[in-house]
């Protein structure tokens, strides 16, 4: 059977991308990164993709007079590489109209708090701030709000008395690397469906 295309945005280090492609190596996830796309020249995700063979691609969003024409060129890189799933890993912008219209409700992100609770640039810190007992994170599909998609798995984990934004953020990262996949390989086997925001997994 053929595999499940995955095109990958990332704007940073790129863990959550290297525990996909490790799996996939592995054997766990019926998946190909088909291109790893950044906004950022110097994102370690896009040296990660190099150094497994995966096509990559720096996309300057200044280079474009607005939005709609970077998020065009973007879609353009996807459709070249015959991407089926978009998988947003540490993508710092939020998704636009365009790229929302080529790949409705097929697109996916990792967030580090368990939603809705705690959505922004800062889950781990503002879950520590607050006090909760336990954190996580979700993998949801991308709508155009900040983390508002519809959930499709959630990790928990404990926040200790003794907790700061990095030390949570680390026992958090240990379960986005299995959960991320974990939803990828639902997405590949055709589990996954939408009935109005909720996700059912079902075969
Ligand atoms: C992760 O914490 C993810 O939840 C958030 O951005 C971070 C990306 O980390 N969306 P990495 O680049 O995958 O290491």
């Amino acid at each position: 059977m053929a595999k499940l295309r995955l095109g990958v945005l990332a704007s940073g280090r790129g863990s959550n991308l290297q525990a996909i492609i490790d799996n996939i190596e592995a054997g766990k996830l019926d998946a190909e990164v088909a291109v790893v796309i950044s906004d950022k020249p110097a994102a370690y995700a896009l040296e990660r993709a190099r150094n497994h063979g995966i096509p990559d691609k720096y996309i300057n969003p200044g280079e474009f007079p607005g939005k709609a024409e970077y998020e065009k060129s973007i879609v353009e890189c996807l459709k070249e590489n015959r991407v089926e799933l978009v998988v947003l890993a540490g993508y710092m912008r939020l998704v636009g109209k365009v790229l929302l219209e080529a790949y409705t409700n097929r697109i996916m992100n990792i967030h580090p708090a368990l939603l809705p609770s705690f959505p922004g640039t800062h889950g781990q810190r503002d879950a520590v701030e607050y006090g909760v007992r336990f954190s996580g994170c979700t993998v949801h599909f991308v709508d155009s709000g900040m983390d508002t998609g519809p959930i499709i798995l959630q990790a928990v984990v404990p926040v200790m008395q003794d907790d700061d934004e990095d030390t949570l953020a680390a026992r958090i990262l240990q379960e986005e690397h299995k959960v991320y996949s974990q939803a990828i390989q639902l997405c590949a086997e055709g589990k996954l469906t939408l009935e109005g925001r909720k996700v059912r997994i079902g075969g």
